[in-house]
């Protein structure tokens, strides 16, 4: 059964107008910003990891694709326990990505294509292989080696418990104790904290020469070209006075469903979205404005409500917040319409783009999510061999519809490695290779995030579908992975690739990022629905089960699958000329 056939488009009225204005014209505001996992998007020298060579290599694919900039999790040297969110020098590439000169060789060939690039930045902890934790270590009790880092004395008369209730994001107490030494105190060895794992310890941005330094670690990246930095847990820096006891959860997500445009992706808590964290950013922002190009910061900061959010986005702080409360809506009109409208008046109200985004290297991918019965909860860190598992043709159909629906939003996207080919997570890895410290400390409770951090497949069927030269890939790659490789969608009409490819050269032509988003209301009757008029093109997604039908004199632009008999199928999205 089919509903009431609309309107034509000429009888299209567009309601309740909200903006996302292009302001100052600075190219991060309308930006595709292409997720690289260095460690798994391609490898250049056959050891089953990737790296920045690998990375070299394939930007052709990025320009094929058409974005508009690159954002490189971490490839500083580091003993990889959080696969380089543990950072031992961050003037330095680890030996398993290549040298300064490939990165150096790899920002030059991605400028020649015109391609931003973005670096991480990890500042709220240090690897524990860090010279300053090191030193810190061999130092004494209240030393200045110490103050970089967060010592505390142990509670109890004995200071055998930790300073404090705090857990660790990733499982288990937030707090490590010490080796015994001679001139330990009353208390015996200190206690340090770390939101992370025990290998990542929490810097103290109360400390001058902490902030010192990190500008010197930006600078270092500036003079070398970048465009711009992701900050990690950039909510997470500073923590409350005191460190006072918390008896709330810090896991990374959620998952529920509120009204206001949250999700349940913020954090909360002492250590958590703290005032003073808006100064360190309006310091970095003077920094970065020192140098000529226009320069972005982007936060990190799993931060609920948007209106809390918006305070990293102001006009003296950061460019823009990955917009988490978007990547964890459920596969719902209402929620979607709601998260989207919030979204854009509260980012607009001080002035910064808002961004989009529905997957990155830290949740389980949109492909894999939406084929989920139910999406949130525990299983957005990802899915283990004995949890249910995806229906994958669901999944990749509303993955496709979803991605359509959001390259057709105004401001700035982020997509992940991978998601252009309609990749899924491997969903069934066996314990025996998973690496994240979560799956360890949560002592296998929590499956941990490397589904989603699997090789890319560049050639169907080659050993590891092309990965590198050797075949060797660092995760096992799921079998559905040679049938998605990049060499069988090139060209492919109806491909995931030239669906993504498509979206993008027209989000470009009609200059969809810098324009004005209207809510559709004569096509959006159906609670199912959600329609909206962005420059020239309607955006139509139904997200019911019933299909929905177009206006007779439609002009499809392109649509995420198939129609049927002129009508819009369950799970699909379709972009019209208006
Ligand atoms: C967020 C990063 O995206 C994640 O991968 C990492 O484990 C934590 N921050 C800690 O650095």
């Amino acid at each position: 059964m089919t509903r009431t056939a609309p309107p034509s488009t000429d009888d299209l009225t567009a309601t309740d107008t909200v903006n996302s204005p292009a302001r100052g014209g600075e190219w991060w505001r309308d930006a595709v910003i292409y997720q690289v996992y260095p460690r798994s998007f391609a490898d250049g020298d056959g050891d089953g990891i990737g790296d920045l060579p690998g990375v070299t290599a394939r930007l052709d694919h990025l320009e094929q694709l058409g974005v508009d900039a690159v954002w490189l999790s971490p490839f500083y040297r580091s003993p990889q326990k959080d696969a380089g969110y543990d950072v031992a020098d961050y003037r330095d590439i680890d030996p398993l990505f290549g040298t300064l000169a490939d990165f150096d060789e790899m920002l030059a060939a991605a400028h020649e294509r015109g391609l931003k690039v973005i670096v991480d930045l990890v500042p709220n902890h240090s690897s524990d292989q860090h010279v300053w934790f090191q030193e810190a270590l061999a130092a004494a009790p209240g030393s200045a080696a110490r103050a970089r880092y967060v010592f505390r004395d142990g509670r109890g008369p004995a200071g055998d418990e930790p300073p404090n209730n705090w857990q660790s994001i990733f499982g288990g107490p937030a707090w490590t104790r010490l080796a015994p030494r001679e001139d330990d105190g009353p208390l015996g060895p200190q206690w340090y904290l770390h939101l992370f794992d025990s290998s990542q310890p929490d810097l103290d941005w109360d400390n001058p020469e902490v902030r010192a330094e990190f500008e010197d670690v930006l600078r270092f990246w500036l003079d070398r070209g970048v465009d711009g930095f992701r900050v990690d847990v950039a909510h997470g820096m500073v923590k409350a006075p005191g460190l006072p006891d918390w008896d709330g959860t810090t896991s990374m997500v959620e998952g529920t469903v509120a009204e206001d445009g949250s999700t349940g992706a913020g954090n909360s808590g002492p250590m958590f979205d703290q005032e003073g964290v808006h100064d360190i950013y309006r310091a970095w922002h003077r920094v970065l404005a020192e140098y000529d190009g226009d320069r972005a910061l982007v936060a990190e900061a799993w931060v609920e409500p948007l209106s809390r959010l918006a305070r990293y986005v102001r006009p003296d702080e950061m460019h823009q917040a990955f917009n988490f409360s978007f990547l964890t809506t459920p596969w719902d009109a209402a929620t979607l319409r709601t998260v989207v409208d919030v979204s854009l008046r509260t980012m607009d109200a001080v002035g910064a783009p808002t961004t989009w985004v529905l997957s990155n290297h830290d949740v389980v991918r949109h492909a894999s999510r939406f084929g989920l019965p139910e999406i949130g909860g525990r299983q957005l860190n990802g899915i283990g061999a004995d949890d249910p598992q995806p229906d994958a043709a669901l999944g990749l159909r509303r993955a496709r519809a979803a991605t359509l629906l959001m390259l057709g939003l105004p401001g700035s996207a982020y997509v992940y490695q991978g998601e252009e080919l309609g990749l899924p997570d491997h969903t069934a890895l066996p314990a025996e290779v998973r690496q994240d410290p979560s799956f360890f400390r949560t002592d296998g409770a929590e499956p941990g995030r490397d589904g989603c951090r699997v090789p890319l497949p560049w050639v169907g069927g080659a050993p590891g579908n092309g990965f590198g030269p050797t075949g060797k890939t660092w995760l096992p790659q799921p079998e559905a992975y040679a049938e998605l490789a990049a060499d069988r969608q090139y060209g492919v009409e109806g491909s995931t690739f030239e669906l993504y490819r498509t979206a993008l050269g027209l989000r470009r032509a009609e200059k969809i990022g810098t324009s004005t988003l209207a809510w559709v209301d004569s096509l959006a009757s159906d609670p199912d629905v959600v329609a909206f008029q962005v420059a020239g093109v309607v955006v139509l997604a139904n997200l019911g089960g019933t299909p929905v039908p177009l206006p007779a004199d439609a002009q499809v632009l392109v649509a995420s699958g198939d129609l049927v008999d002129g009508a819009l199928p369950a799970d699909t999205t379709v972009w019209l000329r208006a």
